[in-house]
């Protein structure tokens, strides 16, 4: 299989609210499971970084029918790279909202991958933002 992983941030339009995320959620997990893709969206002051696993060219439409959507704009692409295994085989899409963490621990790992003290994932590198989301999706099942 031709296994890629891409990971990407952008800013969420002025509008966007909880019903677009509850929207977003709902059409991730249903294409994504069809189309046997995988991965996590975090979303946190105004701003998404999603990681998206799966068969190159399906991984490949995926993003750019994501990017056409105008929930969100500026998407800028951290990584595209060919990788033996998936990260996140348990999700068809996890969705993780900062403000439904414990702030300080969010905080914490903020300041762990990247020089900023707030959610700016344009300005962290791939291995900084597949690490924090590692760490956040394991914050949200405690
Ligand atoms: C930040 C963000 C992340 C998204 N992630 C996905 C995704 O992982 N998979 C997906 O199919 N759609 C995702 N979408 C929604 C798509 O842009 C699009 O609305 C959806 O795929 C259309 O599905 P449909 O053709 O079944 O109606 C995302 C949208 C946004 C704004």
């Amino acid at each position: 299989m031709n296994l890629c992983r891409l990971i990407y941030s952008s800013y969420a339009s002025p509008d966007t609210g909880y019903e677009d995320l509850k929207d977003i959620m709902e059409k991730s997990e249903r294409n994504n499971r069809r189309d046997g893709v995988t991965g996590v969206l975090c979303y946190g002051d105004s701003m998404f970084l999603q990681v998206l696993e799966g068969n190159r060219k399906i991984v490949s439409k995926t993003y750019h029918r994501i990017a056409t959507d105008k929930r969100h704009h500026t998407p800028a692409l951290i990584e595209c790279v060919a990788t033996q295994s998936r990260l996140f085989q348990s999700w068809s899409m996890q969705a993780v909202r900062l403000v439904d963490l414990n702030a300080e621990e969010v905080r914490q790992l903020i300041l762990q991958y990247s020089d900023t003290t707030t959610f700016q994932p344009d300005l962290m590198t791939a291995q900084q933002c597949l690490k924090f989301i590692y760490k956040l999706s394991e914050l949200k099942k405690k």
